[in-house]
C-alpha cells in the first residue's frame, strides 16, 4: 500500500505563488485590513501546516476596526519590528512569527525591512488581532514587493499566516470556501454581494468578559476537538446547514434568520468543543450571564443574538434601532458599526 503524501508546506505553497527574484519598493507603504467575527465558524483543519479547513466559514469583517501596517526599507540594514508604538525585540515569538513568514517573500534575499504594525481596535476588544494582522501584512508585502497579487492569492498567502486572516481580505460578509484540493490553492475567501442599504444597520456590541490572552489557544483546541470529540462529524453537518441558512438571511435581508442561525452556530461549536477529551470551554461564568441576559432580553421582545469565538467575551449582533436599549442593558458593550 502506498503511503499518504505529505502535506505541502508553507514554502511549498508560497513558492508557487511568488516570483523568483523581487524588486523592493523604496518608498514606505501603509496598509488597512479590518477585524473579523465569524458567524458560521471554522473549527477544525485537514492541513495543520497551510490551514486547510475542513469546513466553508462565513463572517463579518469590522469596517475601520483592524490592523494598520507599515513596511519600510530599513536606514540601518536591519529588521525591526514596532507593534502598537514600542520597538519588540527580534527573539520574541511574535517577531520570529512575522518574519518567518516575511522570509517566503524575501526569496532569500538580503532586504532589511522596517515593519510597524498596529492594531485600530476598541481597548481590550478581545477581538482576534491575527486575522487583521496577517491580512495587513500580506497586503502590504504584497505592495512593498509589487507583486499584484490577485484578491484570491492574497486570501491563501494570508490563510498560510492564520487560517481566519483569509476572511479578513475584504469588508463585509465574506466566505471561505474550504476547498479540496491538497496544495490549497482553491481555498481561498470571497466577499458576498449584499444590500448594503439594509445591512448598514447592522451592529455588533462586543462585551468583553476577559481581555487576557486564551489559556489554550485555537490551533491547540480544534486539534483537542476533532482528535477527541464524538460530535465532530455532526458539527461538519451543521456547518453546511448554518452557512444555507445565512446565506439566504442574507439575500433576502433577514436580520432575524441571520441571528438565529449565527447564535445556533456558536452554540453547536462550544457543543462540540466541550465534547472533546480533554474538554474545550473557552466560558467563563459571566460568559453564561451574558448569554442568559440575552435570552431575557429576547423573550422581552428584543431582537438580540451572540456568538463566542475561542475565549469568553461575547459578540452580540443586533440592529440600529435597538442600540440605545442594548448599551443600557450592557455597560462594558465595545459597539462596532461593520458598514461604516
Ligand atoms: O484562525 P484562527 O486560528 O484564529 O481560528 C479562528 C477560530 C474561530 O475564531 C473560533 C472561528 C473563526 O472562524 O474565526
Amino acid at each position: 500500500m502506498l503511503d499518504d503524501p505529505l502535506p505541502y508546506t508553507q514554502e511549498q505553497v508560497l513558492d508557487t505563488l511568488l516570483p523568483e527574484t523581487l524588486v523592493a519598493s523604496e518608498e514606505s507603504v501603509e496598509v488597512f485590513a479590518p477585524a473579523n467575527i465569524a458567524l458560521c465558524k471554522y473549527w477544525g483543519k485537514r492541513n495543520d501546516e497551510i490551514h486547510l479547513p475542513n469546513t466553508s466559514s462565513l463572517s463579518i469583517s469590522l469596517g475601520k476596526v483592524g490592523t494598520w501596517t507599515r513596511i519600510s526599507p530599513s536606514p540601518e540594514g536591519f529588521d525591526e519590528l514596532i507593534f502598537n508604538g514600542t520597538h519588540v525585540g527580534l527573539d520574541t515569538p511574535l517577531a520570529h512569527r512575522i518574519f518567518r513568514f516575511v522570509d517566503y517573500f524575501r526569496r532569500k534575499q538580503i532586504i532589511p525591512l522596517v515593519i510597524e504594525t498596529r492594531n485600530d481596535l476598541p481597548t481590550a476588544a478581545g477581538l482576534a488581532t491575527s486575522a487583521s494582522g496577517f491580512a495587513a501584512l500580506v497586503k502590504a508585502l504584497n505592495e512593498y514587493f509589487a507583486l499584484t497579487m490577485s484578491p484570491e492569492q492574497l486570501s491563501i498567502c494570508a490563510r498560510i499566516g492564520s487560517g481566519s486572516a483569509s476572511r479578513s481580505i475584504y469588508d463585509g460578509f465574506v466566505r471561505w470556501n474550504r476547498g479540496t484540493q491538497d496544495d490549497g490553492m482553491d481555498s481561498f475567501a470571497e466577499p458576498i454581494a449584499v444590500d448594503t442599504d439594509y445591512w448598514q444597520q447592522l451592529r455588533i456590541g462586543v462585551v468583553i468578559v476577559d481581555s487576557n490572552e486564551k489559556h489554550l489557544s485555537s490551533r491547540e483546541g480544534m486539534f483537542q476537538t476533532v482528535e477527541s470529540s464524538i460530535l465532530y462529524d455532526a458539527w461538519s453537518m451543521q456547518v453546511t446547514r448554518d452557512l444555507e441558512e445565512i446565506e439566504e438571511a442574507l439575500a433576502s435581508n433577514d436580520f432575524t434568520r441571520l441571528g438565529q442561525a449565527t447564535e445556533h452556530n456558536a452554540l453547536s461549536m462550544h457543543a462540540t468543543m466541550l465534547s472533546a477529551w480533554p474538554p474545550v470551554m473557552y466560558w467563563q461564568p459571566k460568559t453564561l450571564e451574558i448569554m442568559q441576559r440575552v435570552w431575557e432580553l429576547r423573550r422581552e421582545g428584543i431582537e438580540l443574538y451572540f456568538t463566542i469565538d475561542a475565549g469568553a467575551n461575547v459578540k452580540l449582533l443586533f440592529l440600529a434601532q435597538d442600540e440605545p436599549v442594548i448599551c443600557e442593558k450592557f455597560d462594558q458593550i465595545e459597539l462596532l458599526r461593520p458598514f461604516s
